[in-house]
């Protein structure tokens, strides 16, 4: 029977972050994963350049039961640390959008600055291990691995979400945490494309690829981004942000022209250019495709700009100002980027990331009730929460 200070399960961005803090500290740490390749949706993340903090981040980013929960380890590791970890290790990185970082090769590079800096710090990295069971073991804790039973100090528990099963993810971090008593809040698969009803799927599917500036209301969330269409449905950052307000049976309302006063500029046009048609404004305010569609979709006739009453000028800006989409779906976990909801944060030190009642058991990272907006909070929260727990363990 091997022993070790902490056991931590899930060689991902938090993980591996909290390891190695507590490995500099003279712990003696070893990281398991049951995949074969640790930090794998490092390695899938931002199309493989990994965004992997935004400089803008702050608590309101993220969703919670608590959104008090995160303020204390974002304000002890932020952006700047990580942006400083990254300088150090030679990783080029871009500001792809305001606040975004992106790196400038590869994700790669990433997990491999993570994976050196275990070694440095003494971490043992244990892939393809399967964790039978843990147990409360007097002050410590009990694990068995691969058949093999082992003892720890503390175990940290950094499974991450549910989204894309193929990259690892299972349900381990929630049964662990009912285990031992703790709640776990509704999950729900968020970051995720829409699905449209057979209605839809034709038309949008001929205007797949295209993408376009909009702005998006769902629920209580607002955001101006770009949409993408796809032959399944509707996506990019405007969709995906959208998801995460989301219920079955709610509806997205989009602002196809967010930048134009529709109402007011086609009454000065009806004034100024009365033969100009509708059709043709439309086709130089819009890409040409989908102004088409929507022009097919709202049954507008293309008439010039002096046939047009004030009935009709207020049913094309509705109809461009808050188009009302109702999704089928999303894509589920398949494609998701992130889980809603998690372990509840009420039984957890927002402090050291300690179960309340069991002081040798910790949760970090996605597994938990919380979870960011889209654009690098994600992994800035697995890096906030793997530190601060590294450094309390
Ligand atoms: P993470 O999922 O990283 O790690 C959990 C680890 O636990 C995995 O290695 C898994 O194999 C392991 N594990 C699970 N069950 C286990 C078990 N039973 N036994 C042992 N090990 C187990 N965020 C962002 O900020 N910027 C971005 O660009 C992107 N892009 C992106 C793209 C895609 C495709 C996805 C799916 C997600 C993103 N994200 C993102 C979100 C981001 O990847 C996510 O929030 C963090 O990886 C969460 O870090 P964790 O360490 O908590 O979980």
């Amino acid at each position: 029977m091997k022993t070790y200070d902490v056991v931590v399960i899930g060689a991902g961005a938090a993980g591996l972050m909290c390891a190695l803090t507590a490995g500099y500290r003279g712990l003696r740490v070893r990281v398991v994963d049951h995949a074969g390749k640790a930090g794998k949706k490092i390695l899938m993340s931002g199309g493989g350049r990994c965004n992997f903090t935004n400089l803008a981040t702050t608590p309101a980013h993220f969703f919670s039961g608590n959104p008090h929960f995160s303020i204390s380890a974002l304000k002890r590791y932020t952006p700047h640390h990580f942006v400083e970890l990254v300088e150090r290790h030679g990783i080029e990185y871009v500001e792809k959008a305001p606040g975004q970082l992106f790196c400038a090769q590869s994700a790669k590079e990433i997990v491999s600055m993570l994976l050196t800096e275990c070694e440095w710090a003494g971490v043992e990295v244990s892939l393809s291990t399967t964790v039978g069971s843990v147990e409360r073991l007097g002050e410590g804790m009990r694990l068995e691995m691969d058949g093999r039973k082992t003892e720890a100090g503390a175990v940290v528990v950094a499974t991450g979400g549910l989204s894309v099963p193929t990259l690892g993810a299972s349900g381990f971090g929630y049964d662990l945490a009912r285990q031992f008593g703790l709640a776990v809040t509704e999950t729900r698969a968020a970051l995720v494309p829409f699905t449209v009803t057979s209605r839809w799927k034709d038309s949008l599917a001929s205007l797949s690829g295209l993408s376009c500036p909009v702005a998006v209301n769902c629920g209580d969330g607002s955001y101006r981004e770009p949409l993408l269409f796809t032959h399944r449905g509707l996506s990019g950052p405007a969709m995906l942000q959208a998801s995460s307000h989301w219920q079955p049976g709610m509806t997205v309302a989009i602002d196809w022209l967010p930048s134009i006063p529709v109402a007011e500029t086609l009454a000065d046009l009806r004034r100024r250019a009365p033969r100009r048609r509708l059709g043709n404004w439309l086709g130089e305010a819009l890409p040409k495709r989908l102004s088409q569609a929507l022009i097919e979709w709202q049954a507008w006739q293309d008439r010039p700009m002096a046939e047009l009453s004030n009935a009709d000028i207020d049913a094309v800006a509705n109809g461009l100002k808050a188009w009302q989409f109702k999704p089928a779906g999303t894509e589920g976990w398949r494609t998701a980027e992130v889980t809603m909801g998690g372990v509840d944060t009420g039984a957890v030190s927002s402090k050291t990331f300690a179960v309340n009642a069991i002081p040798q058991l910790y949760f970090i990272g996605e597994v938990l009730d919380v979870t960011g907006q889209l654009g690098g909070f994600n992994f800035q929260w697995a890096w906030s929460s793997g530190v601060a727990c590294g450094q309390a363990l």
